[in-house]
């Protein structure tokens, strides 16, 4: 029997009861889905999870992105994880030893340590990823979630109608360069495999209809706004946004599997002591399709 216990009203709850290194009854799985929808984010306990059975789990929720660490950069070596659907969230090599703090992979990977929603840099960006952890640190190293429906909830009612109807610019190199990482060390035709796109601020969740706010350390810029009031006005989002009354923390043990839904949450990881080991792999399920409409043009 699935339970489900709430960590907050309707944000963040712990599912019990359920083995998901099998596959699940169709009861087990009506129970998940209705909690992701509810909650947002998922936490199970205890779950050791092979690298096809985390892919076996995921693909029930759409289809999986291949991870951008295969086609980018790190193109034709040798990987630590064997799909190329998994992201690695690990501070190891390809043979497990603990990665230099100049490494490529690392400088990449601290990105991630800004508040974001995972691949709001694609044009269909992601719906639900899937954080499984093998080996933690003994502190740090956490994970924060922010529910951006609750975010959207707290705004005046004059605030919510200027916002609703704006597109940001989501750019992947954006998020790299605030963390030092240089680009050009990407050939320019990898680059262009992950062009600037536009999503709008204000989604809304097709299965319960609430609103949320779609904000990420990749925005560069709000469409039709001047780059200081831009910037000024993402900012100022993102200070709200990122409010302690927003935010839960996980910690992480070992077998935990924790889940998101990328639609209206954000969430970043917390740094930890790099001399000790990480392992963590993502995988990543795409929406249904762009955010902005088919016929969306930049205002001139
Ligand atoms: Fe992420």
């Amino acid at each position: 029997m699935v339970t489900v216990t709430p960590i907050h009203a309707d944000f963040v709850a712990e599912i019990g009861g359920v083995d998901i290194s099998r596959p699940l009854a169709p009861a087990e799985w009506q129970a998940v889905e209705q909690a992701f929808d509810r909650y947002a984010v998922l936490v199970f306990h205890g779950q050791k999870l092979t690298e096809a059975q985390q892919l076996a789990f995921a693909e029930r929720f759409g289809p999986l992105e291949r991870s951008i660490g295969t086609y980018v950069y790190g193109v034709g070596k040798r990987r630590r994880l064997e799909r190329p659907e998994l992201s690695d969230i690990s501070n190891l090599d390809e043979d497990g030893a603990v990665i230099a703090r100049d490494d490529e992979r690392r400088l990449i990977n601290i990105s991630n340590q800004l508040w974001h929603t995972d691949s709001s840099f694609k044009k269909t960006p992601a719906k639900m990823s899937m954080l499984s952890a093998q080996e933690v640190p003994p502190e740090g190293g956490e994970t924060e979630f922010a529910d951006m429906r609750a975010v959207w909830d707290a705004l005046p009612a004059a605030r919510q109608r200027a916002l609703e109807g704006l597109v940001a610019e989501h750019d992947y190199y954006y998020s790299r360069s605030l963390t030092g990482f240089d680009a050009s060390t990407i050939p320019p035709e990898r680059r262009a495999l992950t062009p600037p796109v536009p999503q709008v601020l204000v989604r809304t969740h097709p299965v319960t209809g609430r609103k949320s706010l779609y904000l990420a350390a990749h925005i560069k810029r709000i469409y039709g706004m001047d780059e200081v009031a831009s910037r000024a006005l993402i900012d100022e989002l993102m200070a709200l946004a990122t409010e302690p009354r927003f935010v839960h923390q996980h910690k992480w043990k070992a077998d935990d599997v924790v889940m998101w839904d990328n639609r209206c949450t954000m969430h970043r990881g917390r740094p930890f002591d790099e001399r000790s080991r990480r392992s963590m792999r993502r995988a990543t399920v795409s929406d249904i399709g762009p955010t902005v409409a088919a016929d969306w043009r930049p205002p001139a």
